[in-house]
């Protein structure tokens, strides 16, 4: 162990070797599909530190083998929700917003006489499911705009503040103000510096808690647009071809499946087709471009 390896070690409250992050790194890989970096120790130590400290436990170690003996569904989900990074905020990546907002359009006037469906696949706290709400309320001019939105994520803290809908108002400070008027109540008294999400909003949209590596999802249907933003980053290139082949199932002819700008889903499949801006549908043999970014300036 070098000299600073050994300082580090001394001044951490609890005993963490590199064995106990190779294990870290394999359980949360095979239990979420995250691939933690070396770069990833210091935070991997702060965050599992704080299971030890809840448990009462000396050691990494001690908390693992407890973890892998017990196999408690509820610390396992506490052991994942530690590892997830969450970081999201309303219309991130903005210019999907009016892609969404046309292809509603086109949807609601074309085949579509059942609700438009729509997965918001790693929902974080809500914010993504929400603007997505908000996108289709001003798209049908409607608080009730026939969509059934799907929002989920496999860490439950977030999901339990996504489904409360209720956010710091520096969330939404760079919102138009006729937006906030429309979807969001301003708390008053205890609840001052905070907003909520108006409830015709909320009921918009249906949370549930799912790991995208399972190996059944739960759904019958499939959807009209899939959002799949800023969370295959963390897995690998066959996790995340996987994970695309899954969701080729569930697409239509005129589904689209949005990712993360920094997310490139052509190197891990064959079956879709970008149509710009992170948008992509399914490949259709001899298909032309879409027509869909025609009027917009690429970005
Ligand atoms: C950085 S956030 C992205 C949130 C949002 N999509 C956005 O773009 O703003 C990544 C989310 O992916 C979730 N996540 C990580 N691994 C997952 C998995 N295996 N299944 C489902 N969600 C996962 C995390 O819990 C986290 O909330």
């Amino acid at each position: 162990m070098s000299a600073l390896k050994k300082q580090e070690q001394e001044e951490r409250e609890f005993l963490f070797t590199r064995d106990d992050f190779v294990r870290i790194k394999s359980l949360i890989y095979r239990h979420a599909g995250i691939s933690l970096s070396d770069a990833k120790t210091d935070m991997v130590y702060s965050r599992i530190g704080r299971r030890l400290r809840a448990l009462d436990m000396q050691s990494f170690k001690h908390y693992l083998d407890a973890l892998e003996q017990h196999n408690d569904a509820d610390e396992w989900q506490a052991f994942t929700n530690a590892l997830t990074t969450n970081l999201t905020s309303f219309f991130r990546e903005e210019h999907h917003f009016p892609i969404l907002a046309d292809h509603l359009a086109k949807l609601a006037t074309g085949r579509h006489a059942k609700p438009i469906r729509i997965w918001c696949s790693a929902a974080s706290t809500g914010e993504e499911p929400y603007s997505i709400a908000m996108t289709a309320c001003e798209a049908f001019n409607s608080l009730k705009p026939p969509v059934e939105i799907i929002a989920t994520d496999i860490d439950t803290n977030v999901l339990a503040t996504a489904a409360a809908g209720v956010y710091p108002v520096d969330r939404i400070k760079k919102m138009e103000d006729s937006r906030v008027r429309k979807f969001f109540e301003k708390g008053t008294g205890k609840h001052d510096g905070l907003v909520r999400v108006k409830k015709a909003v909320r009921e918009l949209i249906h949370f549930h808690q799912l790991n995208l590596l399972d190996a059944q999802w739960p759904f019958h249907d499939g959807f009209d647009v899939i959002f799949c933003r800023n969370v295959m980053i963390y897995f690998d290139k066959p996790t995340q071809g996987k994970i695309i082949d899954k969701f080729v199932t569930l697409m239509h002819e005129d589904s689209l499946l949005l990712a993360g700008h920094s997310e490139n889903f052509l190197y891990v499949s064959d079956h879709l087709q970008l149509l710009g801006k992170t948008v992509y549908k399914l490949k259709t043999s001899g298909a032309a471009r879409s027509s869909l970014f025609t009027n917009r300036k690429s970005s």
